[in-house]
């Protein structure tokens, strides 16, 4: 086995929580805990059992779209070693995986013909966690669209989502026996406004109205896919689509840089949660991309659609931004027209993004003040640190600043469940290092330690801590 020992004892010098902090008893009793990744990040073997392509696998193809010119080809390899895996995952004492279905192992063209082959594989991957006792969280959207359907014009074309609904209603056919979580999309920010109108995503386009149509039809593609599953739906169901958000504030006080904040608030946040969670777009949002002549494609009826109720809002976690006006680009049809970033001080990660426990706090609390009656879970929160290429000799991979980051972001989570948000549960990025999108391997996520020339997997210290820490519950 290419894995070390599971049994291995936890070293007398791992860091313990910051003095005075316990989490346990601040959190409810059933909290969920646990790990999380995505298809296209670990699974590799991109051209077998009939896997189709995604517009991520052409995406890493166009020369300089990815750091490294790194691939999915082969990742973590884990679709030949997901047996492994998921003892790993079941060894840290989690209650749950969260993991992405591959829309083209299970539709090689995105709509139409299925795959057998694509679907045994998460089927065998369900079965072996339940033997495990580890909850099945899945994820059917996490980024890897068909490239047939892009090539048809992709999210911006409303007919994306209709396809995107038969195929979650298969995957649900197929797996919804033995699987309560559902999370419809991860990141619908990412797959529009990086994918569509930045084009640092796959798959690389930049056209702000074609980002807003994405935006929507994304939205759309939720709503319909829900429909479908709680139709189907034979036993509990725990229903939700997962958003990346941010406590963003404003560089100064000023009107100015205030209105930045609002139109950024709109632009990252709110372009999401409002039709989710209310029914309905931002009045403010519309108006500023309307004076820019920018528009969102809804149709009658489509509203009523995306706000059914959900089970619960994932929510993605990392680090927020300050926002100053930006006068020359105000009227611009682009995704930051008239805002930018100002640099915060204090520490960052090995992605340059700054380490902000306390905007989880407020986060929380705010969704939970505005957005009432919606269970939180937190579904991705995480940090990537230069950890060593090999593991050391004595087997350590000490990455002390991942445990400070996991301990400051779980004491800032009870601090939010004391003050009133209703959170539920966490899972931490990532179980193991992995495909990084447009940074490639360079940045390292995981709790586990990914040898990528040998693919052997090493706890590293952040990951006994969490083992520590879900042990002593
Ligand atoms: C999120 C993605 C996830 C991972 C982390 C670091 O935006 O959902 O796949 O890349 O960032």
């Amino acid at each position: 086995m290419n894995t070390a020992p599971l049994t291995s004892a936890t070293p007398d010098d791992l860091p313990r929580p910051s003095p005075g902090r316990t989490l346990h008893g601040r959190l409810p009793e059933d909290f969920l805990w646990g790990v999380a990744t995505s298809s296209y990040q670990i699974e590799g073997a991109a051209a077998e059992d009939g896997r189709g392509a995604s517009v991520w696998d052409t995406f890493c193809r166009v020369p300089g779209a990815v750091a490294d010119g790194d691939t999915g080809d082969v990742a973590c390899d884990h679709y030949h070693r997901m047996p492994e895996d998921v003892a790993l995952i079941a060894g840290l004492g989690v209650d749950a995986y969260r993991f992405s279905i591959a829309w083209p192992r299970i539709q090689p063209d995105g709509r139409g013909r299925v795959e057998p082959r694509g679907l045994a594989f998460y089927d065998r991957l369900v079965d072996e966690l339940l033997a495990h006792g580890v909850a099945p969280w899945i994820t059917l959207y996490h980024w890897d669209l068909p490239q047939t359907l892009e090539d048809l014009g992709g999210w911006p074309e409303r007919d994306t989502a209709h396809r995107f609904a038969d195929y979650a209603a298969l995957v649900h056919d197929a797996l919804g026996d033995r699987v309560q979580y559902w999370t419809t999309l991860n990141e619908p920010w990412c797959s529009s406004f990086l994918g569509y109108a930045e084009g640092v995503h796959a798959p690389g386009r930049r056209d702000m109205n074609d980002a807003l149509a994405a935006a929507h039809h994304l939205l759309l593609g939720h709503g319909l896919a829900a429909a479908r599953l709680r139709e189907a739906a034979r036993g509990p169901m725990t229903l939700g689509v997962t958003l990346n958000l941010a406590d963003h504030v404003a560089a100064s006080a000023s009107p100015a840089d205030l209105a930045a904040l609002r139109r950024a608030d709109g632009l990252y946040n709110r372009v999401f949660l409002d039709p989710l969670l209310r029914g309905s777009y931002p009045q403010d949002l519309l108006d500023d991309l309307s004076g820019r002549g920018l528009r969102v494609p809804v149709r009658d009826g489509d509203l009523e659609t995306i706000s059914r109720p959900l089970d619960v809002l994932g929510v993605n976690y990392y680090n927020h931004h300050a926002f100053a006006a930006d006068p020359v680009t105000a009227d611009e049809p682009t995704y930051h027209a008239g805002t930018r970033f100002v640099e915060v001080d204090g520490e960052r990660t090995a992605m340059g993004w700054p380490v902000q426990p306390e905007g989880l706090t407020r986060l929380l609390l705010r969704l939970g003040r505005e957005y009432p009656g919606t269970p939180l879970v937190v579904t991705e929160n995480g940090s990537a640190y230069h950890d060593p290429r090999t593991v050391p000799a004595d087997g350590r991979v000490r990455d002390e600043r991942r445990v400070a980051y996991l301990d400051d972001h779980l004491e800032a989570l009870a601090r939010a469940v004391e003050g009133g948000a209703d959170v539920r549960g966490y899972f931490a990025w990532s179980l193991m290092d992995n495909f990084e999108w447009a940074e490639g391997y360079r940045s390292r996520f995981g709790l586990v330690h990914v040898d990528y020339a040998t693919q052997r997997r090493t706890l590293k210290d952040s990951a006994l801590w969490y083992r520590r820490l879900l042990s002593e519950r």
